[in-house]
């Protein structure tokens, strides 16, 4: 069993949980995720790992509450127990210290951009960092992402915070503007991923997204995961989460993301009465 450390809300529907988990600790590289069980007939979710502390022996996961077990998740306490918490899975991001980055974080997907920022930065790259949220209410981890960024943009749909506009809007102006990136980490909604990637395939940029489909088992056997990318396919869980973003199929990963989604709102409303 693992135990809840820390439990804090970074804004209404994310929260930042601390756990108890050695073993992960120890191997967590930047871009790898668990899969968590919040009780024994519970459902497996993955999740990010945001950070993690070899000595504590501690993890941190960044959640959104969009479905019923991110929501028993979100109702367990400091000092609660959690049923399974398996990692690291999936491959580590590739980390190239010599490089000019720029990584795009869109809402809740901050939480997975922000170690990639941290490992890059203390690889010792040159990182620009856009973080875009629908309005101020929703900005989590600002000053994590400025800690770690040379350069740090914030956009939202409405103008109430940082500068109004897209995440690919400031990404444009900026390479418009001269910034030459040798690569662009995009991560966030499966849409916003796309349009990053649509943008710097213009300008022949170097492009990787962090895919988060449906995952049941996180070792390639149950094929939940898994993704058109070039003329293969590919399971997010064993050969990701990291792909080439110019070679996604994003559309057909944002149909297969849909699939459960009645099913899901049935769940959940089963679980809030
Ligand atoms: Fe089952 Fe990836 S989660 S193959």
């Amino acid at each position: 069993m693992y135990k809840i450390e820390k439990k804090e809300n970074l804004n209404p529907t994310v929260t930042r949980m601390v756990v108890q988990a050695p073993f992960v600790a120890k191997r967590a590289k930047a871009g790898q995720f668990i899969i968590l069980r919040v009780r024994e007939q519970g459902e497996r979710i993955p999740l990010t790992i945001a950070d993690s502390d070899p000595e504590k022996g501690t993890v941190t996961i960044i959640f959104q509450v969009v479905g019923q077990t991110t929501m028993l998740l979100n109702e367990m306490k400091e000092g609660d127990l959690l049923q399974d918490f398996v990692g690291p899975l999936g491959k580590p991001s590739a980390i190239d210290g010599n490089k000019k980055v720029c990584v795009i974080g869109g809402g809740v997907g901050c939480a997975i951009a922000y170690p990639t920022a941290k490992a890059f930065h203390e690889a010792g790259a040159d990182v620009t960092t856009i973080v875009g949220f629908r309005n101020k209410d929703l900005v989590i981890l600002e000053k994590e992402f400025t800690d770690v960024s040379d350069a740090y943009y914030l956009m939202s749909d409405d103008g109430s915070v940082g500068e109004k506009g897209l995440v690919t809007n400031k990404l444009e102006d900026l390479i418009q503007k001269g910034e030459k990136f040798d690569e662009v980490i995009a991560i966030g909604p499966v849409i916003m991923m796309k349009f990053v990637s649509l943008t710097t395939k213009k300008y022949g940029i170097p492009t990787t997204v962090s895919m988060n489909p449906i995952m049941i088992d996180g070792t390639g056997m149950c094929g939940g995961c898994r993704l058109k990318v070039g003329n293969e396919i590919k399971f997010a869980c064993v050969d990701g989460p990291d792909f080439d973003g110019h070679l996604v199929d994003f559309d057909e990963a944002m149909s297969r993301n849909t699939a459960y989604k009645d099913f899901e709102t049935h769940k959940r409303e089963e679980t809030c009465n």
